[in-house]
């Protein structure tokens, strides 16, 4: 049977997964399947700053370099995932750095990743979840370390900071929760819309918005016309939309395993049907690969109630494939 590679590159679709080191190590099945299934590999958390610079100016890039020399060994390429992030940041850099401080820390650490793989990315991911989470305060834009030092400007700064150290790897703005057609997710939408005009009307060298897709039926109905349009608005920003973080919260969905499987797998069906309807969107990863490695359960916001396993990736946890693949395949099949 065809790859999923193969399915999405009959269309000019690039498709992707994440994996961690850990898991490449300790889960051999893992690898395999995103080196038979994938033409993109995401290292899933050895480049966030935690990681990649534990210590002020001292840098950790083994695990990194593992995973893209794995990609490259392959043939696969390799998206950066992420430079700049309110998360998994170490803990000097949450104790209010200084404006000069916090640009000093930005120039290095941006300029040392994008650096040392420059032309060897796919793309970056440059900021990382910018805007507030209910898309209404402090003009759309999260309360981070970064905006604390630096105001909204730091978003141009890291953009420029990682063009000129790559200036080939595609730079993106990575975002979530823009998909539902609740009121919180449109300000969110319009958040987004509002920071990325700001950015390419002062020329920003950004080329695209990136769309983790973490669905979550939870949060709301998904309405395909209202996710297209805002992908189209994006589209005309002369931008790029890449679906970077695929993958299905099932904590809604009944008990019964075949059940829960038909409802993520048609889900994420309409979903991908949706986005690929638009020619902006070439490029879907997954955020991982098998239930029994996902971080969905570790997770308070994301975890089932009734205490049963949650299924959100296209394998099972001994690593055959679900119905959650076959919408995957499908939907490119149809794309
Ligand atoms: O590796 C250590 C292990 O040694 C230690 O014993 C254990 C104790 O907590 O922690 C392990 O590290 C954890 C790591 O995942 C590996 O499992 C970190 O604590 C944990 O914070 C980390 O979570 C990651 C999370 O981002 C935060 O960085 C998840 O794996 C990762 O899937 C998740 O990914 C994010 C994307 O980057 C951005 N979008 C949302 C997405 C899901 O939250």
């Amino acid at each position: 049977a065809p790859s999923l590679a193969a399915l999405a590159a009959a269309k000019g679709i690039v498709f992707g997964m994440a994996l961690t080191r850990d898991q490449a190590r300790d889960a051999p099945p893992l690898a395999a399947i995103a080196l038979a299934q994938s033409a993109m590999l995401v290292p899933g958390n050895e480049l966030k700053w935690v990681r990649a610079e534990p210590g002020l100016g001292r840098f950790a890039l083994d695990d990194a370099d593992a995973l893209v020399d794995l990609a490259d060994a392959n043939g696969l390429s390799t998206r950066g995932h992420t430079l700049v992030w309110h998360e998994a940041l170490p803990a000097w850099m949450e104790t209010g750095l200084s404006r000069a401080e916090m640009s000093t820390a930005l120039s290095r650490h941006i300029g040392t990743l994008c650096r040392r793989y420059a032309g060897r990315m796919h793309s970056w991911d440059v900021v990382n979840e910018a805007i507030e989470p209910s898309g209404a305060e402090a003009g759309g834009l999260r309360r981070t370390p970064f905006l604390a030092a630096l105001g909204e400007d730091y978003i141009a700064r890291a953009f420029a900071l990682a063009a000129e150290a790559d200036p080939d790897a595609i730079l993106t703005l990575n975002e979530y929760d823009l998909e539902r057609d609740t009121d919180w997710q449109a300000r969110r939408r319009a958040a987004t819309l509002d920071l990325l005009n700001r950015l390419v009307r002062q020329r920003v060298p950004i080329r695209a918005l990136g769309i983790q897709g973490h669905l979550d039926p939870a949060k709301g109905p998904f309405n395909p016309e209202v996710f297209r349009s805002f992908i189209r608005a994006v589209a005309s920003l002369g931008l790029s939309v890449f679906i970077t973080e695929l993958d299905i919260t099932d904590r809604t969905f009944p008990a019964d395993v075949a059940a829960r499987d038909r409802a993520a797998a048609e889900e994420t069906r309409a979903y991908l049907a949706a986005a690929l309807a638009e020619p902006s969107v070439r490029l879907v990863v997954t955020w991982g690969i098998s239930d029994a490695n996902s971080w969905v359960d570790g997770n308070p916001g994301t975890r089932r109630t009734d205490g049963l396993a949650s299924r959100p990736h296209l394998y099972d946890a001994a690593f055959r494939p679900k119905p959650l693949r076959g919408a995957v395949a499908e939907a490119f099949r149809s794309a």
